[in-house]
Order: C-alpha cells, then sequence, then structure tokens
C-alpha cells in the first residue's frame, strides 16, 4: 500500500501506533514496525532523557525498521525536562517525531535541523492548520471518539476528516476510533493518508501491559469510555472503573469550584498501577469507544496483516462491485 505517508515515513502501510503512556515501550513500537507499520515510543513514560536514550537503543535493537517517539506537552504541575528528552531523540538518531497537547513551535527548529519528520496530533482543524503553519510535515487528527485527549470541540471523525481534506496541504493521518481494514478504507475515503490507533493496538499479544487491561479492552462496549477533567478543559475518554465513578462523582459535587487538587488520587501516577500491576480500578486510564470494536488479542503482525487484508478486500471486492 503507498500512499503520501508510507512515502513519507518510510514504511510499507499506512499504519501508525500512538505513543501510549507506560504502553509505548520498546516490546510494542518494534514489533509495529516490524510488522510494516510505525511504532512510536513514548518519550514521557521514561523517568528521565537518559532513560528514554537507552530505550531508544534498546528499540533498536529489536527492529531494524524505522520508528518514531512522542512527545507530548500536556499540562503539568512541574513541566518534565523536555529539553533534555529533544536531545536524547536527536542524538538516538530518530527519525519521526510524534507531538501532542500543546503547540509545539518551540522545538520545531530543533527538530528540523536534525532531519525529523514531525507529525503533530491533534483534535481539531484549526490547531492542524497551525501546525502545517509552523511546518509540521504532517498531522493525526483525532476525533471526539479517540481515546485519551480529544479536545473540547467534540467533533468526530465523520466530519473531522472531511474538513481536515478540503483545509490542509499537507498529508493527515486518521486516528480515533480506528480499528480494522473498514477503518482503514473509511479513512482513506474521506481523504487520510493513513490510520493511527492506540487502543487496538493495547489489546495485542506484545504490547508491554499486565494481561487484564487487554481483557477489560475486549470485554468492554461502546458503551463504557467516560469523559473525565472536562471542568478543567483537560478532558479526557477513558475506560470506566470504580476509580473514574469517584472522580465523576467529585466532578458534579464540586462543579466549576474543582481543581487538580482535587482528584490528584484518580488521575495522578495511575498509569504505572493499571498498565504494570493490573489494578484498573487505580483511576482513570484512556481507552477509546473502539474498544466496542476489539474482540480479540492478536500478535501485532497478525492483526496489521489482517488489517491489510481486509482493506484490499474491501476495496477489491465490495467496493469495486458496486460501480
Ligand atoms: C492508554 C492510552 C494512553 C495514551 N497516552 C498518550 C500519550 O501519552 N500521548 C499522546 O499523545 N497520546 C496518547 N494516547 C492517545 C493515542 O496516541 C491515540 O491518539 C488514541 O488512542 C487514538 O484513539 P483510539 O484509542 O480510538 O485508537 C493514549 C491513548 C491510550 C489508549
Amino acid at each position: 500500500m503507498r500512499t503520501r505517508i508510507t512515502d513519507m515515513l518510510g514504511i510499507q502501510y499506512p499504519i501508525v501506533q500512538g505513543g501510549m503512556h507506560f504502553v509505548g515501550l520498546a516490546e510494542l513500537a518494534s514489533a509495529v514496525s516490524n510488522a510494516g507499520g510505525l511504532g512510536i515510543l513514548t518519550a514521557l513514560t521514561q523517568p528521565s532523557p537518559a532513560a528514554l536514550a537507552e530505550e531508544i537503543a534498546r528499540c533498536r535493537g529489536m527492529t531494524d525498521k524505522p520508528f518514531g517517539v512522542n512527545l507530548t506537552f500536556l499540562p503539568a504541575r512541574t513541566p518534565p525536562d523536555y529539553p533534555g528528552y529533544v536531545r536524547s531523540i536527536v542524538d538516538g538518531g530518530i527519525k519521526v517525531v510524534e507531538t501532542a497537547g500543546n503547540n509545539p513551535q518551540k522545538w520545531m527548529p530543533m527538530l528540523k535541523e536534525a532531519g525529523i519528520t514531525v507529525i503533530h496530533k491533534c483534535t481539531s482543524v484549526r490547531h492542524a492548520l497551525k501546525a502545517e503553519a509552523i511546518g509540521c510535515d504532517a498531522v493525526s487528527v483525532d476525533g471526539f471518539e479517540c481515546g485519551g485527549h480529544p479536545g473540547e470541540d467534540d467533533v468526530p471523525n465523520f466530519i473531522l476528516l472531511p474538513r481536515a481534506a478540503e483545509t490542509l496541504k499537507i498529508p493527515f493521518i486518521a486516528s480515533g476510533g480506528m480499528a480494522d481494514g473498514r477503518s482503514l478504507v473509511a479513512a482513506m475515503a474521506m481523504g487520510a493518508e493513513g490510520m493511527n490507533m492506540g487502543t487496538r493496538f493495547i489489546a495485542t499479544k506484545e504490547a508491554p501491559v499486565h494481561e487484564k487491561v487487554k481483557q477489560a479492552i475486549v470485554a468492554a462496549s461502546e458503551l463504557d469510555t467516560r469523559l473525565v477533567m472536562r471542568p478543567l478543559r483537560n478532558t479526557e475518554r477513558v475506560l470506566n472503573n470504580a476509580g473514574v465513578e469517584r472522580l465523576l462523582a467529585k466532578e458534579r459535587e464540586l462543579g466549576d469550584r474543582i481543581t487538580f487538587d482535587d482528584i490528584v488520587a484518580e488521575v495522578g501516577g495511575v498509569y504505572p498501577k493499571v498498565m504494570r500491576d493490573g489494578d484498573l480500578d487505580a483511576g482513570a486510564w484512556s481507552c477509546g469507544m473502539v474498544a466496542g470494536l476489539i474482540h480479540d488479542i492478536p500478535t501485532v503482525k497478525e492483526l496489521i496483516d489482517r488489517i491489510v487484508a481486509e482493506a484490499q478486500q474491501i476495496v477489491r471486492q465490495r467496493l469495486a462491485g458496486m460501480v
């Protein structure tokens, strides 16, 4: 399969694994890249820039294919050592960076000087246009259905993707709600040059997370996610659980008076407890509505081969037969 994105990233299939906190480690990123997609390490999961450098080296030992690094700029009480992480990315010879959250403009000169392709992940057409204007090479457009941070505009992909197509010059990747060959063909039909998946890649054999997390995603339906932190304008789509119910009760009770301090027990330091220890009720952890389309735990290669075969079959048979 050849698109502007496969050419730009030097990959076989237009399938990208989005950065995921405590999931985007070398095991998953290398498996995705080895299967012909683009795997992505998550920088901030590493406790320090030196640890990220080691993780990049570890991933390079597991694949000779291209892989990327995600750099997320979210509101934080104490900002991480971003200059250090960028230095590890550049020195580690990484050629693709997925930025997300706040505008990455400040880091563009350093990344572009190192010859790095920058894909900015964003949730609105205006942010995608801004990314284009500051020199990003591509964007991932994350619809309202996505796991993680969907932004505050609530525009689902059936509208967002065609709006991106009629507005952007740089290529874009459809993100949010993508699971299978149908998603890939639909994304392409709406003008995308590839698709980005988060939740679907967690339910794979290689994802380095507790088995209970994978089983919870398989068991969940499309009705089982909740939006938390709306009152803080830091909305996150998460899988419902006891910790999330506690958090939502606080949001209802405190209304607009709520602050981060009120919910720190449900959102701070949750990821290692969930992903590593399998303590699913520890608090809020991201999950997309796409959980409703996830029914098994294949290897990454089985998943990607299946997606590509299904996409080709839809185009060649189902769609071609209609015209
Ligand atoms: C458990 C989990 C953790 C995530 N962590 C991050 C992150 O640290 N940085 C980021 O940019 N996106 C993060 N995301 C978002 C994904 O990269 C991707 O954009 C999103 O999952 C796409 O929606 P989908 O889950 O419907 O495929 C996370 C998603 C999940 C499910």
